[in-house]
């Protein structure tokens, strides 16, 4: 594939880090396959998973980071509870990191600075989310009359607390966590609908990304590519059963069906509806990532190495998925590379809107010039080499993992397709985006 000359070369470190492999799990919409399942039991599975098929000895690895979003009460820090669960050495240190929709982008860059910088040669990364099993919590005055209850010295004082009149009966309702911005108070699908009417994203161009979203998540469990990277979950309750396959993708969906679908969070004007938003969903993925000295040495081959990455954020008020339009450039410049030379892109797809907005900015001199300060667009990307198993509106997205699930795709395509470099992006609540760009070397 041609290449052109880089706007500015910048020398990779003397460490790279490498993806060797990774592992997913079925990504199934909440409430579904893996409703009776611990947050744990799931990101356990596919880490053990993958150490078995790596065939890398427990005591190989240095670290583990792991990205979750919705974080269960029970575990304050969830990426040692793997180690621990998976049976990897109990002096493994790890922690959990959380970027919303970028946790996992988040745990793979972490992973590579630590390798990069000799502090580790294999770090064990991914994220998971079990939105099936959210953590529900008190009010806050519910909760600290609880608190003083647990602490009073005698069953008298202890019912007297419970009794005070100052808690009203909307205390005691239970507070889910919510996918709405704290500082404007608007849903992330509100925001998707706010950016495709500032943008002019076309109800149908919507369908047709999603549409296109099934159709090549469909053709690739057809021909076998997303199976080689879906491990199976064994669900041991009501009789148990293996799940093994992703459960959202619609391979018989139409334009005409997607057209039908009555638009969600603005029921009158609006454009964005189920069809083409990502569900909420339960999911795991795991990467191993490794210097490429010690792959050398272990005589493993890496499918891909990590060039660069970046991270943006923009004021969640105005558009707020568009982070990636910012985060990509970043991530270009620091890998010395223009958007002509990306050869496969894995962009998570939250919305197609959102997908479709930052295509246009990326594409707009006017954008550059006022929000880059760049003379010249960043450049068009052939939606041809974007998802090529198809996206998140397909597949799902179960927060923490999606990174960790588009770079892991991304790398496999890459190694399939002989493509020399590719391109991830997320966009995250809080305006944030990421970008981590891969090669082949
Ligand atoms: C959009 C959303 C509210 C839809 O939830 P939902 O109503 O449970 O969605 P469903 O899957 O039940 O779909 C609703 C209907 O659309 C239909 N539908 C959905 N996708 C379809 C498709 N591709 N083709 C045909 N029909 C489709 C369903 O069959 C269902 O029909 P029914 O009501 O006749 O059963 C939910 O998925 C959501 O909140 N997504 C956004 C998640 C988010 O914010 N993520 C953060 C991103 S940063």
């Amino acid at each position: 594939m041609a290449r052109s000359t880089g706007a500015r070369i910048t020398q990779p470190p003397p460490r790279r880090a490498a993806i060797i492999a990774g592992l997913r799990t079925p990504f199934v919409r909440a409430g579904t396959d893996f409703a009776q399942l611990d947050v744990l039991e799931l990101a356990r599975s596919v880490t053990v998973e993958l150490m078995q098929h790596s065939g890398l000895a427990p005591s190989d690895v240095d670290h583990v980071i792991y990205g979750n979003v919705t974080r269960p009460v029970r575990y304050s820090n969830l990426a040692r509870e793997l180690v621990l669960a998976a049976g990897l050495p109990k002096t493994t240190p790890a922690d959990t990191v959380t970027l919303a929709c970028a946790s996992a982008c988040q745990a793979i860059t972490d992973g590579t600075n630590l390798i990069e910088r000799g502090y580790a040669d294999v770090v064990i990364v991914g994220g998971v989310e079990m939105l099936s099993n959210v953590p529900i919590t008190l009010s806050p005055p519910l909760a600290r009359t609880l608190v003083a209850a647990s602490q009073a010295r005698s069953f008298g004082a202890r019912l007297q607390t419970l009794a005070r009149p100052s808690l009203g009966l909307a205390d005691l309702v239970p507070v889910a966590p919510s996918i709405t911005e704290t500082s404007t108070g608007l849903s992330m699908g509100q925001s998707a609908e706010l950016m495709a009417k500032l943008n002019g994203i076309s109800r149908a161009d919507q369908d047709a990304w999603a549409f296109s979203s099934h159709q090549k998540a469909a053709a690739a469990w057809a021909d076998g590519r997303l199976a080689a990277e879906v491990a199976p979950v064994y669900v041991v309750n009501d009789g148990g059963c293996a799940v093994v396959r992703d459960n959202h993708i619609r391979a018989d969906t139409s334009l005409e069906k997607l057209g039908a679908l009555r638009p969600v969070f603005d029921r009158q004007y609006g454009t964005v509806t189920a069809g083409n938003s990502s569900p909420l969903t339960d999911g795991a993925a795991t990467v191993l990532l490794m210097s490429t000295e010690k792959a050398a040495a272990l005589g493993l081959t890496a499918k891909a190495l990590v060039r660069s990455y970046a991270y943006s954020a923009v004021d969640p008020a105005g558009q707020l998925l568009i982070g990636p339009a910012y985060a990509i450039p970043k991530a270009l410049a620091r890998a010395g590379i223009d958007l002509t030379d990306i050869d496969l892109v894995e962009m998570h797809e939250a919305f197609a809107a959102q997908v479709l907005s930052t295509l246009q900015k990326l594409a707009s001199p006017e954008f550059a010039e006022r929000e880059l300060g760049r003379s010249k667009a960043v450049g068009s990307l052939d939606p041809g080499i974007i998802n090529s198993r198809g996206g998140s509106i397909a597949l799902g997205h179960p927060f923490g993992a999606t990174g960790a699930r588009c770079v892991l795709t991304l790398a496999n395509e890459m190694e399939l397709q002989s493509a020399q470099v590719g391109l991830v992006s997320v966009c995250a609540a809080g305006g944030v985006g990421a970008a981590i760009v891969l090669e082949r070397v």
